[in-house]
């Protein structure tokens, strides 16, 4: 069945509040709902109520306390003749044990948990299961109190009693009105960590994190993360936290990262738990900004919701764009402007795997996407980044104090409302009435509903009789699945120009002083600008700075030109980008069947940064890192992904041996200084000198690999420690097995880094043709789990999506067992096997031995009779497109 953006209509009744009571039980939890309902102004009088239901058994329906009649349909019921204003009272059986898919009440660990976007709520009572619903909620928790000692949902704590036979009762009543799928209960054995914070506003807020009993040790960091979030949305858009207390749940069985539920959010262990011995750099920064994100969807998702599953980019693109912010925000003040950079190429390589390679595939839609089978394929990189891109855009065309205007205008418009994205580009517009934004918003729209990756193509004149230079701008827009012939969209083009001694160049345009750094803003399909006043002999033009806008530039920049950008650009972000390109040119060439080949200008242009003190460490990892095997493998027609692993491993290899002494120089000069610590800086230093360390392990030199075998064992963090034993396993050094075994014994008892051990060796370079065979061990392994997310991710994902040159085999047997996983994890949990169903998104691409076997899997899954609704969208989409 296909829900249609064009199909909809406004809910015929509001449910203006709700008294749920809880009756928990793992085997048999009875869920009792009070709702006072009221035909809405403007409906017909004999519009029908329809309500949701999904997986659960109806015990009792009244209206107005008497047995009605009512029709059911599949997962629907459908009450008529209904009086304008009543009480409707519905009590439903559901199995919390044996909900293996997550969505809806399900037990993790011995304890009630809950998730509800998009469609759970179904799952645990009849109702109208849409965000345009909004309602009070007032809920009873009862529950076997030793069992279950810990009672939350959302908003404040009204009374906690004592019951008999062992039982108690928690009652919870938020005072906000809310959609339904912002409602959340936990029950459980928990601990939690918590603190009091007086906000800017002078009120003071109650905050907890909560978790399983041994785990409180890991919980500062999400603490920390937590208040940062709370100051930085009150400086930076004036918005506090509204709630007395505010509440973070970790759970272990999650679908996917965190769930911003109105008071008590849940969230993925991953995203909570850290502690220097467990926990990563990058695991540091991941729980900074999701707690950041859940946190400020308080206001762009809760306050302000979406008014159909169409618009979730209205929530989703808004907050992400409001993480990244926060997040850029924090590593500039810690470590300057060249921090921010660091952050903000950090999210662009994310945008351009993920989500480019999205735009280009089957599954490609906008934005705001038109139609779904399935809602939860459409939590996606196009979705969240490419809409975060979007907002970029708009702030970038009304400057960062327009945006705060716009943000304003927002809430004052909409605050307790559902409403669309319309809604919000109209409301930046018109709070900035002058802006480029306001003047072409039919055309800037378009990045709401046009699919497909704009490219654009740039070329540049010099003409020193006139002194000017002229660059003209064309923008074309590929035809993606459903879409064709698309409308010019408005791209900002953030550019400078330098000079041939690398200076930056006035800007003069229209007569007019530009400085040295401007956005042009293309509206038309092609568009010419002349700058003025050029007395250069060469210009080299700086395009897209700070990645401006998410296209893909085409400008045929001779290597030069990148060896200048490299050098001199004040952008460090196209300084980067300079780096990426030379990179990526001299790996294509060699996938192409040339030998590969390192010039001198090259590497001495990756020696000048490796030795240049003035940069961040941080950025110096993030240049010397070579483009991913799935972004490399999307700039080519045709696609051997073991041919573009081989080409990417002999370009590692080559810059091992030829900047060897650079290696050994960062290994020796990035000692640590002190004791671990997550800040920036020293995590840049980390990151730098294991980079130095995995290139050092590439010589193969067996001292060395003593060395880093050492490491494993004696390293004072988790970052250094796996970084070390990700070395071994990346060169397939005799030394890995011993250090997996030590690295496993030690950690058995920690879930989240036994997921990092399963994945390290899944998504390992296949040396020996036998990397599928151990990837079925693993799964052997008695901690191997389907059911959990986080387990089966670290295997099956790690091999299927993050290991192309291991998983894609001329004999098609990557593709057979990314088949019969599929199947198996759909009988389980159809969201998690949707997503692994998406690893073959790019068949189409790739060469014709793969692409036989490719189809033949992909026909294999779409001939099984029972499959999801989930996990048939992406099949069938990839066999149509
Ligand atoms: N709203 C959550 C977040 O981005 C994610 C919910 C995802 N739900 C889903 N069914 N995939 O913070
Ligand atoms: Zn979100």
């Amino acid at each position: 069945r296909i829900t249609r953006l064009t199909d909809y209509t406004p809910p015929a009744y509001a449910i203006d509040s709700v008294h749920l009571r809880f009756d928990l039980d793992p085997a048999k939890t009875r869920v009792h709902s009070r709702m006072a309902v009221r035909r809405v102004a403007g409906a017909a009088e004999s519009a029908a109520l329809v309500l949701d239901g999904e997986d659960i058994t109806l015990l009792t329906l009244k209206v107005n306390g008497e047995f009605v009649a009512f029709r059911q349909e599949t997962d629907k019921l459908v009450l008529d003749k209904l009086p304008e204003a009543f009480t409707l009272e519905i009590e439903t059986l559901n199995v919390p044990q044996a909900n293996t898919q997550l969505a809806g009440l399900y037990m993790s660990g011995g304890a009630f948990f809950t998730q509800c976007e998009a469609e759970g709520f179904r799952r645990i009572t009849y109702w109208p299961d849409r965000p345009d619903v909004m309602s009070r909620f007032h809920v009873t928790l009862r529950a076997d109190k030793a069992a279950y000692p810990v009672l939350l949902s959302n908003g404040n704590l009204v009374s906690h009693t004592d019951l008999d036979g062992g039982r108690h009762e928690a009652v919870w009543d938020d005072p906000f009105p809310k959609p339904c799928y912002l409602f959340a209960l936990v029950a459980g054995n928990l601990v939690c960590r918590e603190q009091t914070v007086r906000a800017a506003s002078g009120k003071t807020h109650l905050l907890q994190v909560y978790v399983r009993a041994g785990d409180l040790d890991k919980t500062e960091h999400a603490m920390e993360s937590l208040i940062k979030s709370i100051a930085w949305d009150e400086q930076r858009f004036g918005l506090s936290l509204d709630l007395d207390r505010f509440m973070i749940v970790a759970v272990s069985d999650f679908n996917m990262g965190a769930m911003e539920n109105k008071g008590l959010n849940i969230f993925n262990t991953k995203y909570v738990l850290a502690n220097p011995a467990t926990a990563t750099d990058a695991d540091y920064d991941g729980i900074e900004s999701v707690v950041g994100h859940e946190y400020f969807h308080n206001w762009t998702g809760n306050r302000i919701t979406c008014r159909d599953w169409f618009q979730l980019s209205l929530k989703e693109g808004l907050t992400v764009f409001r993480d990244q912010e926060f997040s850029q925000d924090l590593a500039a003040a810690a470590g300057g402007e060249s921090a921010r950079a660091v952050k903000r190429i950090e999210d662009v390589r994310v945008l351009r795997t993920a989500q480019f390679s999205e735009d280009a595939g089957p599954m490609a839609h906008p934005v705001r996407p038109e139609q779904y089978q399935a809602i939860d394929n459409f939590y996606t990189a196009t979705v969240y980044e490419k809409g975060a891109e979007v907002v970029r855009m708009m702030q970038t065309l009304v400057g960062r104090a327009g945006f705060r205007k716009g943000m304003d205008l927002y809430f004052q418009r909409f605050d307790g409302q559902a409403v669309t994205c319309d809604d919000f580009a109209q409301a930046m517009a018109d709070a900035n009435p002058q802006s480029p934004l306001a003047q072409h918003l039919v055309a800037f729209k378009r990045w709401y509903s046009q699919a497909g990756t704009p490219h654009l193509h740039a070329s540049g004149s010099l003409d020193p009789a006139s002194r000017t230079y002229t660059l003209t701008l064309r923008q074309t827009l590929p035809d993606t699945p459903g879409q064709s012939d698309k409308q010019p969209q408005v791209i900002p083009v953030a550019m400078g120009l330098l000079g041939p001694d690398g200076a930056a160049l006035p800007l003069w345009l229209d007569g007019q002083d530009k400085g040295s750094d401007t956005v042009l803003v293309l509206t038309e399909t092609e568009q010419t600008f002349t700058f003025g006043n050029i007395d250069a002999a060469a210009v080299t033009p700086s395009l897209l700075r700070r990645f401006s806008a998410p296209v893909i530039l085409d400008y045929a920049y001779p290597d030069a030109d990148l060896l200048h950008l490299l050098a001199h650009d004040a952008d460090p972000f196209n300084r980067w980008e300079a780096a990426q390109r030379l990179t990526l040119a001299r790996v294509l060439a060699a996938v192409r069947g040339d030998e590969l080949q390192l010039d001198p200008a090259y590497l001495d242009a990756l020696r000048a940064v490796l030795r240049d003190p003035k940069l961040d460490p941080a950025f110096k990892e993030l240049l010397l890192t070579p483009p991913g095997e799935s972004y490399i493998a999307e700039q080519l027609d045709e696609v051997d992904p073991p041919r573009i692993h081989r080409a990417r491993q002999a370009l590692r290899t080559a810059l091992a041996h030829e900047l060897a002494d650079d290696w050994q120089a960062l290994w020796d000069s990035l000692t640590p200084q002190g004791g671990y610590s997550p800040d920036f800086a020293s995590a840049g230093r980390r990151a730098l000198r294991n980079l130095a360390q995995a290139h050092l392990c590439e010589l193969g030199q067996t001292s060395w690999l003593g060395r880093v075998y050492q490491r494993v064992k004696d390293a004072d963090n988790m970052t250094d420690r796996f970084a070390a034993l990700a070395a071994l396993v990346q060169v397939g050094a005799e030394l890995a097995k011993p250090a997996l075994e030590r690295f496993a014994a030690q950690f058995a008892g920690e879930a989240l880094v036994m997921d990092k051990w399963f994945a390290l060796q899944a998504s390992s370079p296949d040396h020996d043709g036998r990397q599928l065979d151990r990837v079925r061990a693993l799964m052997q392994h008695p901690a191997f789990s389907l059911q959990n997310p986080n387990r089966a991710r670290s295997v099956l994902f790690a091999y299927c999506q993050a290991n192309p040159g291991a998983f894609h085999r001329a004999d098609g047997a990557g593709y057979a067992f990314w088949a019969e996983q599929v199947q198996a994890l759909d009988a389980i949990n159809p969201q998690v096997a949707a997503r692994l169903a998406r690893a073959l998104d790019r068949w189409r691409k790739l060469a014709p031995v793969y692409r036989d076997a490719a189809q033949q899997a992909l026909r294999s899954v779409a001939d099984s009779a029972m499959l999801s609704s989930d996990t048939r969208e992406i099949i069938e989409r990839a066999l149509a497109n």
